[in-house]
C-alpha cells in the first residue's frame, strides 16, 4: 500500500527537501549507497572485487532540468571510466548509466543524450569495459532502446534493462534475445499505469519468468536482476537446462541487498555482479529501495525511533 506512496514522493521536490535534511537520514542511506565520492565508489569495488564479485557502477542522478547539468553527469562519468581505465579490471567493472540524467527528457533530448552518452561509451571501451541504459518510466523507453540500436552499431556489448512488469517487454525480450546483446531483466521500479503495466506483483512475477526463458533461449547475454529467491532458482535452472556455461549469463543484484546470498552465489561458480551507486543525489534511488519492500521501510523508521 504504501509502495506508491513512497513512488510519489520520490519525485516531489519539497520532500526531496526534508528527507535530505533530516539527519537520521543518512545513516539509512549508507545501507544502499557506496559513498558520495569517485574514491569511495572505488574503495567498494575493491571490496566487492576482493571478494569475487563483479560491479556496476551507477553515479547517481536523474531527471536533470538543463544541458549543462546533463554535460556534468557525462563528466562524472567520463572521470570514472579513467579511473577504472587505471585500476585495469576490464568487465569486472562496468557503469550502468540513466539516459535521464544525459538529457534524454529535454528538448531535444534523444539527441543530446544520444551524444553525451556515446562519449561515456567510447571512454568505457578504452577502458576495456563497457555500459548498460538503465531503464526508467515507460514513457522513456523507445527512444532508450532507439539510442541502445544506435550505440550497438559501434559498441556491440553495450547493454539494457528491460522490466517485467511493462506488457511490451516480452516483445522487446524477443527483439533483444539476439547474438552478442546484453540485456538486464529486472520486475520494474517505476510508478507506472495500469495501461502499460501489470499491478499486481504475481503478474510481474509470473511476466519475470516469461521473460526470463525467451532470453535463456536466445543467443544473448542474460543478467538476471533480482533479490528474489524464486527467480534465481528458476534462473539456475533455465541456464542449466539450456545448457549455458556459467560465464554465459550472470546474476546481478543491488549493493546492501541480500549479500549473503550474492557471495552464496559466487561461492557455487555463479558469476554475480553487484550494482553500486555513489554520488550527491541519492534521493530519487533511496525512495525507490524504501517502497519496494517494507523492511527497507521498517528500518528507515525504527532508526528515526530510536534516535
Ligand atoms: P521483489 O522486490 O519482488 O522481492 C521478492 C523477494 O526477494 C522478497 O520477497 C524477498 O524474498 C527477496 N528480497 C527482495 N529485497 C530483499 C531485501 N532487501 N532483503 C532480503 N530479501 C529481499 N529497476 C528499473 O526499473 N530500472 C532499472 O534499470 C533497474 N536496475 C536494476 C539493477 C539491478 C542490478 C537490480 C537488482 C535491480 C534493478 N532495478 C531496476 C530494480 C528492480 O526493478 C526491482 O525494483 C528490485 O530489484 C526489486 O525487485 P526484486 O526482483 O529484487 O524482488
Amino acid at each position: 500500500m504504501l509502495g506508491p506512496v513512497l513512488l510519489a514522493a520520490a519525485r516531489s521536490d519539497g520532500i526531496r527537501r526534508a528527507v535530505s535534511a533530516a539527519p537520521v537520514t543518512r545513516p539509512v542511506v549508507d545501507r544502499f549507497v557506496a559513498g558520495e565520492t569517485l574514491d569511495d565508489s572505488l574503495a567498494a569495488v575493491r571490496s566487492l572485487n576482493a571478494r569475487g564479485l563483479e560491479v556496476t557502477l551507477d553515479h547517481l542522478g536523474e531527471d536533470i532540468t538543463d544541458a549543462s547539468e546533463a554535460l556534468r553527469t557525462r563528466d562524472a562519468y567520463l572521470a570514472l571510466a579513467e579511473a577504472l581505465e587505471a585500476e585495469d579490471l576490464g568487465v569486472r567493472a562496468e557503469m550502468s548509466v540513466k539516459l535521464s540524467a544525459f538529457g534524454q527528457a529535454l528538448p531535444g533530448g534523444h539527441d543530446l543524450a544520444l551524444a553525451n552518452v556515446t562519449s561515456v561509451v567510447e571512454a568505457a571501451a578504452q577502458a576495456g569495459t563497457t555500459v548498460t541504459l538503465d531503464m526508467e518510466d515507460h514513457t522513456t523507453v523507445d527512444s532508450t532502446l532507439a539510442i541502445l540500436a544506435e550505440l550497438r552499431e559501434r559498441f556491440p556489448r553495450t547493454g539494457a534493462v528491460v522490466q517485467s512488469y511493462l506488457f511490451r517487454t516480452e516483445d522487446d525480450c524477443h527483439a533483444l534475445a539476439g547474438e552478442g546483446s546484453r540485456v538486464r531483466l529486472v520486475k520494474g521500479a517505476y510508478k507506472e499505469p495500469a495501461t502499460v503495466a501489470f499491478q499486481d506483483k504475481h503478474e510481474v512475477d509470473k511476466a519475470y519468468v516469461r521473460c526470463l526463458k525467451i532470453l535463456m533461449a536466445g543467443k544473448g547475454y542474460p543478467m538476471v536482476g533480482s533479490h528474489d529467491p524464486r527467480m534465481v532458482a528458476i534462473a539456475q535452472d533455465l541456464a542449466h537446462r539450456g545448457g549455458r556455461k556459467p560465464d554465459e549469463y550472470e546474476f546481478q543484484m543491488l549493493f546492501g541487498i541480500r549479500e549473503a546470498e550474492q557471495e552464496r552465489l559466487v561461492s557455487q561458480g555463479h558469476r554475480m555482479r553487484v550494482y553500486i551507486p555513489y554520488g550527491t543525489d541519492w534521493y530519487g534511488y533511496f525512495m525507490r529501495r524504501l517502497a519496494e519492500r517494507p523492511a527497507n521501510l521498517a528500518f528507515f523508521l525504527r532508526s528515526l525511533a530510536t534516535r
